[in-house]
């Protein structure tokens, strides 16, 4: 399961990568915003941190012109950019068109599996359903997200699914559980997968017998 990491922010990118996190990365406009630095400044910089591994950047045009044309000049801030399309009519011609042109998209702010067939129908590289947001209204984010993986297979689209809005080390047991290719996940959640109660105990017991040996 390949692990990206969910910010904007270099150092926590630095830290993930030092760890073994890093398969890639995701940004949003948001993330983007709290970045405080110029978009592709961010973007280039990113790419360089993480040479080779996919980044995806949105655009913000909601036209599928003008997110055609955002999309060609964010490919080519570096080769690891992947563009970054809301689901909605328009972005679909843009991912169709964007495909064409030989350039890897990310279909975002996925909520139903119809949407990700849509996605998988135009041609997007991967798909990112969004999780916690679902968790946050009431219903199962899990359960789209194992419908996305079951259509996929059923048609044998090359489409990776791309959980994203983690919340909790829960999405990615899960994710990884139902064969999910990829997760996007904030550091401080990649943080919470090493920790357990009984690995501290275990830590502090073994530490505490060991000094007690060297007083003898
Ligand atoms: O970046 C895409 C997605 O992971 C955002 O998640 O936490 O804003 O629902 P979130």
């Amino acid at each position: 399961m390949k692990f990206f990491i969910d910010t904007a922010e270099i150092e926590e990118i630095k830290q993930a990568n030092l760890r073994g996190w890093v398969d890639g990365v995701t940004t949003n406009p948001t993330l983007i915003a709290k970045a405080g630095k110029p978009f592709f400044d961010v973007i280039k910089e990113i790419c360089k941190e993480v040479p080779g591994k996919p980044v995806s950047a949105e655009v913000i045009s909601l036209k599928a012109d003008e997110m055609f044309s955002e999309g060609l000049e964010l490919a080519k801030l570096s080769d690891n950019v992947v563009v970054k399309i809301p689901m909605c009519e328009d972005g679909m011609i843009a991912v169709k068109k964007l495909k064409a042109a030989g350039i890897r998209t990310n279909v975002t702010l996925v909520f139903s599996p119809v949407q990700a067939l849509l996605a998988a129908k135009a041609g997007a590289s991967m798909v990112s359903p969004f999780v916690g947001r679902l968790d946050d209204i009431g219903i199962e984010g899990m359960d789209m997200v194992s419908q996305v993986i079951q259509i996929y297979q059923n048609y044998d689209f090359d489409t990776e699914v791309l959980v994203a809005s983690v919340r909790s080390p829960m999405h990615i047991q899960i994710s990884a559980e139902m064969g999910a290719d990829i997760a996007t996940i904030p550091f401080k959640v990649m943080q919470q997968m090493t920790n357990h109660p009984l690995t501290d105990k275990g830590i502090k017991m073994f530490l505490d017998d060991w000094n007690k040996a060297q007083k003898k």
